[in-house]
């Protein structure tokens, strides 16, 4: 091309030389000739030079978009499985000390036959029992003298048990997309773990859990902090990253007090922020867990803590024989466990509240769904004070007006109806004093029991959150039966008359 060029100025040069003209005009006409096929022969070659780049410029631009498609259209061709149990390793935190009593509380959730996996983590050696069996293995923690720990209030353990995500991981399970951290003294509710966990992309970074209950803990400690009783998760590609680094951020804070707070400080460092489930139940309380129990967040019950601190939660029975009662619901319809529903017995003039496989509230009155959603305040805060200013979430208290007073009604059995796939479950009487009561009404003194039909519902999560409807089916002098499921069409909370 450049050699052409060069010709044509030659020509050009030639033909403005006038002494040559006159010298040939047939020469003239040739040097004309050429000229303008030498030009059309530049212009043919610049245009065919330019067809061809659009030409793959064109190739370039499909073959982009055909690998794009090809890596948008692979995840959805490969779908991703669901997370089940089987994926989730649990690491719990336990002492030699408290063993003999805590396992117990371990026994209530953990399924050996469903081939769980998980690792207790102790300070000591302990005796095995012959009735352990259906306990996870137990191992030893490796030894953290080396680590510094100068907090004054707190237990050099805490090293040890902020380690175990990273000792566990080193075990080399494989198929692992979870890491479960819990306490002796937590009881999972796992068919629900699995629920909330199936939300999130294990192979994304993830640091699960929720916050205390006592609003001055959560400032002591950190409002970004998974609170290590209630348990937390950490996807694996996390647990990884966390493992690489974790004995030098472990270095880096000798002065924080729990285990909890030293993950915090390593979280932060990562720059993984907490993500909050709150079904996950620290219970930083003390006295009765009824109020929060009664009036659970529109969320599936993931664990419990601190059950060794808190009354157990059916009256007159141990604190595991309680849990036990709660595990019957489970089995039968864990999605719905402890879930509420208010509605209305119109005849009496009551409000009922159900908190589905745990117990039943009956108020005189008609007290709206705002107030009823609200626990009461049956427990006392982390410092045993009745102060309802600790808590960074709404309370009511037990009753406004003396008249108001729940008659409560724990579950006592429950089962499944194989004809009609139904739940019953029954509720009875907690007698204790009511004040007296001058409203001219009908008096629930007189119930004995409420009856609960419920269908269980598996895929109540996979819906957006929304309380269950529940409707007065018999209201008789002794007895109270309630349907419990979805709302239906244009169904509200509201009185009718
Ligand atoms: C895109 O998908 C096609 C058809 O499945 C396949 O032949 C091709 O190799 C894929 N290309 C890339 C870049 O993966
Ligand atoms: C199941 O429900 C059906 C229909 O209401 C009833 O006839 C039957 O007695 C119930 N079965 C049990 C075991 O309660
Ligand atoms: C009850 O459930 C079983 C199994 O899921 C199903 O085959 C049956 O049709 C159901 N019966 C009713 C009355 O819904």
């Amino acid at each position: 091309m450049k050699q052409l060029q060069k010709d044509t100025d030659k020509i050009i040069w030639d033909q403005v030389r006038p002494n040559r003209v006159r010298n040939g005009y047939r020469k003239l006409m040739m040097y004309l000739m050429v000229f303008v096929c030498a030009t059309y022969v530049v212009y043919t070659l610049t245009v065919f030079n330019t067809s061809n780049l659009h030409c793959s410029k064109h190739e370039l631009v499909f073959s982009t978009r055909s690998s794009l498609q090809n890596a948008s259209f692979s995840p959805d061709i490969v779908v991703p499985k669901k997370t089940e149990l089987k994926h989730i390793v649990f690491g719990i935190a336990a002492s030699a000390k408290l063993w003999e009593r805590r396992k117990n509380y371990i026994k209530l959730w953990w399924k050996k036959d469903a081939k769980m996996r998980g690792i207790v983590w102790l300070d000591n050696h302990v005796e095995t029992q012959p009735d352990d069996d259906g306990l996870p293995p137990v191992k030893i923690s490796t030894d953290t003298s080396q680590f510094a720990y100068n907090n004054k209030q707190g237990h050099r353990s805490a090293i040890r048990i902020s380690r175990i995500i990273s000792e566990t991981l080193r075990l080399g399970m494989n198929n692992v997309r979870w890491f479960v951290m819990g306490d002796d003294d937590t009881v999972f509710i796992t068919d629900n773990l699995v629920r909330v966990l199936n939300k999130y992309d294990h192979n994304q970074y993830y640091y699960i859990g929720s916050l205390s209950e006592s609003h001055l803990q959560n400032i002591f400690f950190s409002y970004g902090m998974a609170y290590g009783g209630g348990g937390f998760a950490i996807s694996y590609p996390l647990a990884k990253a966390l493992q690489r680094m974790q004995d030098r951020c472990i270095q880096r804070y000798p002065g924080l007090y729990g285990s909890d707070d030293r993950m915090q400080a390593c979280m932060a460092e990562l720059g993984v922020p907490l993500t909050k489930e709150v079904g996950f139940h620290q219970y930083d309380v003390y006295g009765n867990l009824f109020g929060l129990l009664a009036a659970h967040p529109v969320t599936p019950l993931v664990s419990l803590h601190h059950l060794d601190v808190v009354e157990p939660i059916f009256p007159e029975v141990t604190r595991v024989k309680a849990l036990q009662r709660l595990m019957l619901p489970m089995k039968l319809d864990s999605a719905g466990l402890i879930q509420q529903s208010i509605c209305y017995d119109s005849s009496k003039g009551w409000t009922v509240s159900v908190s589905w496989g745990f117990a039943i509230q009956v108020f005189r009155g008609i007290l709206s769904p705002r107030e009823v959603e609200m626990p009461s305040r049956t427990f006392l805060n982390w410092y045993r004070r009745a102060d309802y200013t600790a808590y960074a979430f709404n309370t009511r208290p037990v009753a406004r007006n003396p008249c108001q007073k729940a008659f409560v009604f724990y579950m006592t059995r429950v089962r499944l109806n194989s004809t009609t796939n139904m739940t019953v479950s029954q509720y009875a009487r907690h007698r204790v004093p009511h004040p007296t009561c001058k409203w001219h009404m009908q008096d629930p003194s007189n119930l004995d029991k409420v009856i609960v039909y419920k269908r269980p519902d598996p895929q109540l999560w996979d819906r957006s959150p929304r309380r269950n409807c529940c409707r007065v089916l018999e209201s008789k002098k002794k007895r109270l039966v309630v349907d419990v499921g979805l709302c239906r069409e244009g169904e509200v909370t509201e009185v009718i008359r």
